[in-house]
């Protein structure tokens, strides 16, 4: 089975497909792109640290999670170097209004591990969506040296986003898990919805 295949299967459960018109916009703001996206490699690599740091005690999370660190802060350094040989500024961090509309829907309060679900859906639904906004660059943009920096990043994030996911189910119920992950994405596409469609943001 190719990995397009196998991916289509286990992943993008994603409820809303991206608005085809995204990538042609995104193309002609790619400079914004890129900063977004240097923010958005950071923002994943600090909520792989704040998850080791708050369940410590969980050794397969812990030891899971740290590679992952490494990888998105390598993600982080190689859209910095697609910046720098473009000439193009990095910039203050944007307001990530997707990001911010996915932590109202976090369940507060509930167990620890109640909490860490949360956590780990809302890691795997980012991670899906960004691999699905990858797949759209690699497959759809002029630049050809972005064309194969983003597959190559699509598929590591379905990597994490599958890590994700099975971690969650590891560490709660299943069943729980499953059902909320369904909620997840019904709430993940009502968001998109309402959101502003812009060619600065990745998300
Ligand atoms: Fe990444
Ligand atoms: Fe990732």
């Amino acid at each position: 089975m190719s990995w397009e295949e196998s991916t289509r299967q286990k992943m993008l459960h994603l409820k809303l497909p991206t608005d085809p018109r995204w990538v042609g916009i995104a193309e002609m703001q790619i400079e914004d792109i890129l900063v977004d996206h240097a923010y958005c490699e950071q923002k994943a690599a600090s909520s792989c640290i704040s998850l080791i740091v708050r369940y410590s005690d969980l050794d397969y999370l812990v030891d899971t999670l740290t590679p992952i660190v490494a990888e998105e802060w390598g993600h982080f350094e190689r859209v910095m170097e697609q910046l720098r040989k473009r000439g193009m500024a990095f910039g203050k961090q944007r307001k990530d209004e997707y990001v911010a509309k996915l932590n109202d829907f976090v369940k507060k309060g509930g167990s620890r591990m109640e909490q860490l679900t949360e956590y780990l859906l809302m890691n795997a639904l980012i991670e899906a969506r960004s691999c699905e906004r990858f797949k759209l660059l690699s497959k759809n943009i002029q630049d050809e040296e972005l064309q194969k920096f983003y597959y190559e990043l699509m598929i590591s994030e379905a990597g994490h986003y599958v890590t994700f996911i099975e971690m969650a189910r590891k560490y709660h119920d299943p069943e729980k898990v499953n059902k909320r992950w369904q909620e997840w994405l019904d709430y993940e596409a009502a968001v998109l919805k309402n959101m502003e469609l812009r060619g600065d943001r990745m998300h």
